[in-house]
């Protein structure tokens, strides 16, 4: 991490009249329906950057990715709606190209004045931001690389992406770490080198799948592990109990059986559930015992004494780290879990990481106060990689 070099060297060396390429992660939720930002805080977290370079009378060009459109432009992806709140925020206008490296995107930021911001459209508009093809990659990059004279990376949530943008264009400009990906990864490193104990970890959402490699490489560090959300079902027919409807990775089982028997009594998973008729707002539901879900049941949400045993596990802690949601929290009736484990979190006495985009919204969302915790990661993916010790291609190209 020394070796990164940071936004404060840049700025030393005077970015006044000079076009600084910024990738950040923009890559914000949107109202299926309406098209409109649910929640702006990437947007929020990218900031203190580009205010520090529009401050120093940089021309600031910056780029992101937003979903996952097919490597051609695709209007329900576009960066356009990014571009007005970004401006809202910065209070200035941002300057939005229709088209990623292309003639609006040339002229867009030969037009910039000192100071100003002009925004790309999205990245993944063009096959070779993400392509596995070195050659493909890098002649996208050269294209980015052309609209910059230093290359900052803010884009912690895609550090673990091995894309053009991430990767290639670092090689190819001089490159520092932006102040967002500094904080993050300060915050993260600390939890992997010497955490204070009770070191305590909350895992949820959906699928044990994506969390598999986490949990494996977390086991021998934490003393806690407690586990909610869809993925608990998986561990809780592990233990031999029917789950009803619920969320089940059969293929996991076996995987989940044998954590548990090598977890040396570390994870915890929920006493009660929240069961219900269909996965609905409004679906009739009950809390039941684990050991009581009916058969035509879904559970969508952990019980009150699962909150009130998680809770006291978490009271004791010095160190925690939250990953996913407990339960189905964007509707109301099956959102008090969430709510429990996250208000238990910001009652300890203990230095507390909320790390990925569900958890984070969760937060926003439930309208807890973001200020009780001390850090909220933007990524979710990078914060769960950087914890499994994955070599980050984004960090490694900005410490070349
Ligand atoms: C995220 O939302 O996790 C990041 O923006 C990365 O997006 P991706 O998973 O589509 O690469
Ligand atoms: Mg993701």
């Amino acid at each position: 991490m020394s070796a990164l070099r940071t936004l404060d060297d840049l700025l030393a060396e005077g970015v006044s009249g000079r076009r600084v390429l910024v990738r950040a992660d923009l890559n914000v939720p949107l109202d299926k329906q309406t098209g409109a930002i649910t929640d702006d805080g990437r947007i929020r977290a990218v900031l203190p950057t580009l205010g520090a370079l529009v401050e120093a009378g940089a021309k600031v060009v910056v780029c992101s990715h937003l979903g996952r459109p097919k490597g051609a432009p695709d209007p329900q992806f576009s960066l356009g709606p990014v571009a007005g709140r970004l401006g809202e925020l910065l209070g200035a206008p941002v300057h939005f190209a229709t088209d990623t490296v292309g003639d609006s995107a040339r002229s867009t930021v030969a037009g910039l004045a000192d100071g100003q911001v002009a925004l790309l459209e999205n990245l993944r508009f063009n096959a070779g931001e993400t392509s596995k093809d070195e050659a493909e990659r890098g002649a996208f990059a050269d294209q980015l690389a052309a609209f910059g004279d230093a290359y900052v990376d803010d884009a912690f949530g895609a550090v673990h992406r091995k894309h053009a943008s991430v990767f290639d264009v670092p090689a190819r400009l001089p490159h520092v770490a932006g102040r967002l990906v500094l904080r993050e990864v300060e915050v993260l490193s600390k939890l992997t080198a010497d955490p204070e104990r009770p070191y305590v970890v909350v895992l949820g959402g959906s699928k044990v799948s994506d969390k598999l490699a986490v949990i494996e490489a977390l086991l021998p560090t934490v003393d806690r592990l407690l586990i909610g959300g869809g993925m608990c079902f998986t561990f809780l027919k592990a233990q031999g109990l029917e789950v009803g409807t619920s969320l089940l990775e059969k293929d996991m089982v076996e995987t989940c059986r044998n954590l548990l028997e090598r977890s040396g009594g570390k994870i915890m998973l929920p006493v009660d559930v929240v069961v219900a008729d269909a996965f609905a707002p409004d679906a009739a539901h009950d809390t039941v015992r684990v050991d009581g879900i009916p058969s035509h049941r879904l559970g969508l949400d952990v019980g009150p004494e699962t909150v009130a045993g998680f809770s006291a596990a978490l009271s004791q802690a010095k160190t925690i780290f939250w990953n996913g949601p407990m339960g189905v929290f964007e509707m109301p009736a099956f959102a008090a879990g969430t709510r429990g484990i996250a208000e238990a979190i910001t009652k300890a006495d203990a230095f507390s990481v909320v790390g990925g985009g569900d958890s984070a919204a969760a937060v926003r969302a439930l309208r807890l106060d973001e200020t009780d915790f001390n850090h909220i990661s933007t990524g979710g993916g990078a914060s769960l990689e950087y914890l499994e010790g994955k070599t980050l291609p984004g960090i490694a190209a900005l410490e070349n």
